[in-house]
């Protein structure tokens, strides 16, 4: 039980470093494709919101403590966050696409984790977060091909 609440708080910290960078970037944003990916990105963002909020009370179903500051946050994240300053649009799909890889890799560890551990309602979890950045990333890979 102690390492996946310690696998969850760490996929919470990515989440909300990652929600902080994906407004960052829905600000920063610059070039041909702004329109569509300054829209796109608060799409992302409002979505990592909800999971920051399901994940936290997950943890807190298991019967345990979910970090809440911004400090663990960043003390446990793998995710980089972004630099505040003007950013092209093709270098943030290449960003994202590296960070969404991140969280898929750890979900799916996460729910390998939750079966050996018997949690079905977290291993259940992990397959709606499994599924939305799967989907995420096939989008994000097309849009990059010529
Ligand atoms: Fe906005």
């Amino acid at each position: 039980m102690e390492k996946i609440i310690k696998d969850l708080n760490t996929f919470l910290s990515d989440l909300n470093v990652f929600y902080r960078k994906l407004q960052n970037y829905h600000w920063n944003v610059y070039g041909k494709d702004f329109f569509v990916l300054h829209a796109k990105l608060e799409e992302y963002y409002d979505k990592v919101n909800e999971q920051i909020d399901e994940v936290a009370e997950h943890i807190l179903m298991l019967g345990n403590q979910p970090l809440g500051t911004m400090q663990d946050y960043l003390n446990n994240t793998c995710i980089q966050e972004a630099k505040n300053e003007k950013i092209k649009d093709c270098a943030i799909f290449e960003n994202i696409i590296k960070d969404y890889e991140t969280l898929l890799k750890k979900v799916t560890e996460i729910k390998k984790q939750a079966d050996e551990d018997n949690l079905y309602a977290t291993s259940s979890l992990m397959d709606e977060y499994i599924s939305d950045y799967m989907k995420i990333l096939w989008m994000l890979n097309q849009s990059l091909e010529k």
